[in-house]
């Protein structure tokens, strides 16, 4: 017999993240890391044999050779999962996620949503018949700098927003890594597995969002220079672009794979008439104030005057630095707390990103690049 689902932990399932993957294991550590859920389930690689063994490495409860296997058995099971998390490449997230949304399994599903707007819209159709919670991993929305830059926009300490300047950069795609067979590199630089954008979509859909999320107004038209500077590379690795937003704010965005130096340096400057925002992934713990005239104020998170939004999504005492793991499980934390809500028969509060950010990421990314084939003719973002 198992237990009601408020007296115990959710059981978890995911796709995708066995030996050799990236970010699949972020994300069973960042699920997992509340105590409130503990991945029990996998189709852990295209591989059997890789899904097996890292099934095993993980001491999962039951290992799938596919997913839809997968998504049938674990519909069918009394101690069945209670959601799925989808870790592959981009253009198995929405076979993935059909598969265990028609099985009536919530998904966590990782970034872009789709590989193009219009299989983004086929995406948001079947999340709303399926009824069941969707979160797209915008991790940097977790991050408790973040949650306090949102709620200082939020409340009017900036005053109206005028500008926003975001940045992603990164050099790992400096050189043509894709030729030499390397994993992640060979799938984002191929658009049928990768989706129309490359630097754009891999990151620039992460700078897109969290431009929106802390501001509150979204990318209304934006004006696109989009290059692939390495030679043969399918997709683009550099984009620099302006922005226009819908409360009347402009901006601008840089978005590279190929800056020599650059590990994973996102960043974001938000300007108002009363004062402006500065943050930095690499410095994730630390807000930048600028008031208006006075001196700079360095906000870091942990201390009692951040707003409740941050202050609950830290987990530490303040000066003990947190970061990505941590981000990530606050998505899941929120997940989490609205798959219990859907058991009880409550409403979801939604407090992650779904399906609607992800389609929102998707026509930045068609907008830009249909801009940057028209000599970077201002384009709006399709609806
Ligand atoms: N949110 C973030 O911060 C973040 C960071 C990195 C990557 N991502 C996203 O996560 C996803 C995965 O990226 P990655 O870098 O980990 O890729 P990866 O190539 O390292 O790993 C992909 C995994 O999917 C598995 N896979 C492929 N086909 C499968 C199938 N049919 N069944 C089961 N497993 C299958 C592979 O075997 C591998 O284990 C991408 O969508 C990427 O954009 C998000």
């Amino acid at each position: 017999m198992t237990r009601p689902i408020d007296q115990r932990r959710l059981r978890v399932g995911i796709v995708g993240g066995g030996r050799g993957a990236f970010i699949g294991a972020v994300h069973r550590i960042a699920a997992e890391l509340d105590g409130d859920s503990l991945v029990v389930a996998g189709a852990l690689s295209s591989d059997p044999a890789t899904a097996a063994a890292s099934a095993a490495d993980w001491r999962l409860a039951r290992s799938y050779a596919s997913f839809e296997e997968m998504a049938r058995t674990e519909a069918r099971l009394p101690d069945g999962i209670d959601f799925v998390i989808i870790a592959t490449p981009n253009h198995l997230h929405l076979p993935v996620a059909r598969a265990f949304l028609e099985s009536g399994i919530h998904v966590m599903c990782d970034k872009p949503l789709a590989l193009s707007l219009d299989e983004g819209c086929e995406f948001a159709r079947l999340v709303a018949d399926s009824g069941r919670l969707f979160g797209l991993a915008h991790t940097y929305s977790g991050y408790p700098a973040v949650l306090e830059a949102r709620a200082l926009v939020a409340n009017g300490t900036l005053g109206t927003l005028r500008k926003v300047h975001v940045e992603y950069l990164q050099d790992w795609l400096m050189d043509a890594l894709e030729q030499t067979g390397q994993k992640q590199s060979s799938w984002r630089t191929d658009p049928a597995l990768a989706g129309s954008g490359g630097a754009l979509g891999d990151i620039g859909t992460h700078a897109h969002h969290l431009a929106e999320f802390i501001t509150g107004q979204t990318v209304q038209s934006l004006s696109a220079d989009v290059t692939h500077f390495v030679p043969g590379r399918r997709l683009d690795d550099d984009a620099n672009l302006l922005l226009r937003f819908s409360g009347g704010a402009k901006g601008t965005m840089v978005c590279s794979q190929v800056c020599c130096g650059e590990e994973n340096d996102l960043g974001i400057r938000v300007y108002g008439t009363r004062g402006a925002l500065e943050w930095h992934q690499l410095e994730p713990n630390t807000l930048l104030f600028k008031p208006a005239g006075g001196a700079v104020q360095v906000r870091r998170t942990g201390k009692g005057f951040v707003s409740a939004e941050a202050l609950a999504a830290t987990r530490t005492p303040a000066g003990h630095p947190e970061g990505y793991l941590e981000a990530f499980a606050t998505l899941y934390r929120s997940f989490a707390a609205d798959v219990r809500r859907v058991a009880r028969g409550e409403m979801p509060l939604r407090s992650y990103p779904g399906v609607e950010d992800g389609l929102r990421g998707l026509a930045f990314v068609a907008a830009a690049l249909t801009s940057a084939r028209d000599a970077s003719r201002w384009t709006s973002l399709r609806d």
